[in-house]
């Protein structure tokens, strides 16, 4: 079990190359209520950042105002050199930059899930053909072919999760911002899917709760605190826990994990 503990200034940014976004001083409240309060964050090629914080902290919020669904009340951002402020200049950075929404119904809009995948590559303007070839190429990728002819609004919450993430792949951004990717997933698919995400060559922010992922996956860690961006330290160190397993009926009940060979199966795959 990994703790991602805050307070102390260890900067693991020892990447190479310019950042590819930077924000400087960015302040923003909802109309009702106060959220960033001079956040500075920036990330370079090849970094994979956790963003973590409570409930409510801003974390969201701050993924889309880094692609500019949010406006800032002050500060700036700052996208592959280029400052960015209006429409246009989101929008462009929209196709190198891919947000994964906490909410896949924010993601997923289109009638099939082919169409929902193959959306993104059509605005980049791809043919047709050639969008939803990428649309299927990328479902395949991720184990998830099979969901290429069904309806968007009737898939389960995990499956709507995988296809959101598809949709994301599908523009092959530059950068990676993934709210709660594993939220709702199994461990079997969190599983497949943290390894897919292993693979790939973008820079990615995680905002997650679920440390497993972030244990394996990030390079370094912020904690958003009461309106601000913190360094936060990341260890692991070994606990002495008990775990729940759920199985399939049979199974004596004081039965002992780890003994070689395994004579059940796990109902929840792990
Ligand atoms: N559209 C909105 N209008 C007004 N307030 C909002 C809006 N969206 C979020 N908020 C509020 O802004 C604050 C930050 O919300 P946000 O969704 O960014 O938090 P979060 O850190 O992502 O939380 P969680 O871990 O629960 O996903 C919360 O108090 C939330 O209630
Ligand atoms: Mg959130």
């Amino acid at each position: 079990m990994t703790a991602l503990i805050a307070g102390h200034l260890h900067e693991a940014d020892h990447e190479a190359g310019p950042p590819l976004l930077t924000l400087e001083g960015i302040t923003f409240r909802y109309p009702e209520r106060p959220v960033l309060t001079g956040v500075d964050f920036h990330i370079r090629a090849g970094e994979r950042v956790a963003v973590v914080g409570p409930n409510g902290s801003g974390k969201s919020t701050l993924l889309r105002l880094m692609v500019g669904l949010h406006r800032p009340q002050a500060g700036r951002i700052t996208a592959f050199g280029r400052p960015r402020g209006n429409e246009q200049d989101f929008r462009d950075m929209r196709r190198r930059v891919g947000l994964l929404f906490q909410d896949s119904d924010d993601q997923l809009f289109c009638p099939t899930v082919e169409e929902d995948v193959a959306f993104g590559p059509l605005n980049l303007g791809l043919t047709p053909e050639a969008a939803v070839a990428r649309a299927h190429a990328t479902l395949a990728s991720l184990g998830l072919g099979g969901l290429a002819g069904r309806v968007t609004h009737r898939l389960s919450g995990g499956e709507k999760r995988l296809v959101a993430l598809a949709a994301v792949l599908a523009m092959e951004p530059e950068v990676l911002l993934l709210d709660e990717p594993t939220n709702g997933l199994d461990t079997a698919t969190e599983e497949r899917l943290t390894a897919h995400l292993e693979a790939l060559p973008q820079a990615m922010v995680f905002v997650s709760h679920d440390n497993r992922l972030l244990a394996r996956m990030v390079t370094r860690a912020v904690l958003l605190h009461e309106g601000r961006l913190h360094a936060a330290t990341m260890h692991s160190h070994p606990h002495t826990h008990a775990h729940l397993h759920i199985h399939a009926p049979g199974v004596p009940a004081d039965h002992r994990h780890g003994d070689a060979p395994r004579d059940h199966r796990r109902a929840n795959g792990d």
